[in-house]
């Protein structure tokens, strides 16, 4: 067998038929960002260890609500039961993600609860995120085709060097622009960047801690190495003062 027809009788994964069918649903630009975000996912997800196949999973679903508008949207929250507070009706931008995880659950099979819930806050965010959850919130920002966020070059990069400073610098632009912009901020927006300011602010104390630490332990390194060089040239000493004593013998 010729290895360009290798694939003819392999089965189609499930990723591929659902990419598949979301070139079918989504606007042409909306389907380009699915497959930015949903590669993005993939490199993040190798860089801090994570299943491959379900990060692809969570970016490659994580807009599938995005098919509808927002009047749409909130219709179908309604009809199948999803609940919306008065918030998330005051910045409906935000809802796709809630039916976005409804329809990964119901449309799409997909049953594994971290991707689930990374698309269902990909939106606003939340408190104690997972690794999933801020993998994909994350990708949802640098993906390749973003081109208007503030800062991308020096985030993307942050992305690669420190996930959780990346978060806290994304959430913390985004809130800024919504705030200088007048726009209605979702309570959960703000809870989660709270929530990752005092996460950011706790790594830094226990950073602190650790580099007094270090510098504890430097000292006592280094007050031994003086201890054993002294004790050295002690040695040193009486053996030049003993051979003085045989000298002059
Ligand atoms: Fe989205
Ligand atoms: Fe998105």
């Amino acid at each position: 067998m010729s290895k360009q027809n290798s694939y003819k009788d392999l089965p189609v994964p499930e990723f591929v038929r659902i990419r598949e069918h979301l070139k079918g649903k989504l606007h042409p630009m909306r389907y380009e960002h699915t497959l930015g975000v949903s590669y993005t996912c993939i490199a993040l997800a190798m860089r801090y260890g994570y299943d491959l196949q379900k990060a692809e999973m969570a970016g490659l679903l994580h807009d599938c609500a995005k098919r509808y508008d927002e009047a749409a949207i909130i219709k179908k929250c309604r009809s199948k039961g999803i609940e919306l507070t008065e918030n998330e009706l005051n910045a409906p931008a935000t809802i796709h993600a809630k039916l976005g995880a409804w329809m990964a659950e119901h449309k799409y099979g997909i049953d594994d609860p971290e991707i689930l819930q990374a698309i269902a806050c990909h939106t606003t965010g939340k408190p104690a995120m997972g690794l999933l959850d801020k993998i994909l919130y994350i990708a949802d920002y640098i993906e390749p085709r973003r081109d208007r966020a503030p800062r991308l070059p020096e985030i993307r990069k942050l992305a690669f060097e420190d996930l959780d400073e990346a978060l806290y610098q994304i959430m913390k632009g985004i809130l800024g622009y919504l705030e200088e912009s007048g726009a209605y901020i979702d309570d959960m927006t703000r809870v989660a960047f709270e929530y990752c300011d005092a996460e950011r602010m706790r790594r830094m104390e226990e950073a602190v801690t650790q580099m007094g630490s270090l510098a504890d332990l430097k000292e006592e390194i280094s007050q031994n190495d003086t201890g054993k060089q002294n004790g050295k040239n002690r040695r040193k000493s009486t053996g030049r003062q003993k051979r003085r004593r045989y000298q002059n013998h």
